[in-house]
């Protein structure tokens, strides 16, 4: 019988490398499944459960700007559905995706702690708020128009 203690500092084991992984790189890619699973003797596709199965793990590389649409409570309650469409519509990719150029990726997530700006986003870590969509329009806007100037 599996010594159930080994198992799990395995699991723990096997969880902190994709997460040093992930810190590394910004997301798991099919390289990093492959040597993971080398690394702990494992099948690359039960690497793969590991990482589907924990929602901090992201499969899809992240854009160069990395836009967080908040959806905690003061955001909901202030329209963050509403923002995540118009920045949906507008880059058209959906939550979780990033676009082809690998400019833009968008996720919803949790309270980014300045909830009396709602409704609010952070771009690589840049707070805006009181978002309405002709301000978060012009904020894409900006961005892709400084990208075009470098
Ligand atoms: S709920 Fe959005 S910043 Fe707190």
């Amino acid at each position: 019988m599996p010594d159930l203690a080994t198992l799990g500092q395995e699991k723990s084991n096997l969880i902190k490398a994709l997460q040093e992984q992930q810190k590394e790189e910004g997301y798991i890619s099919d390289q990093a499944i492959k040597d993971i699973s080398r690394e702990f003797d494992m099948a690359p596709v039960e690497v793969e459960g590991v990482v589907s199965f924990y929602t901090q793990f992201k499969r899809v590389k992240p854009g160069k700007y990395k836009i967080q649409v908040c959806d905690g409570t003061a955001c909901h309650i202030k329209g963050s559905k509403l923002v995540l469409n118009w920045a949906q519509d507008h880059l058209g990719i959906a939550e979780g995706e990033t676009d082809e150029e690998g400019l833009f990726s968008l996720d919803a997530v949790a309270c980014l702690g300045c909830c009396s700006l709602a409704p609010v986003i952070s771009i690589n870590g840049k707070v805006y708020g009181d978002l309405t969509r002709k301000k978060l329009l012009k904020i894409l806007q900006d961005y892709r128009a400084r990208e075009e100037d470098e």
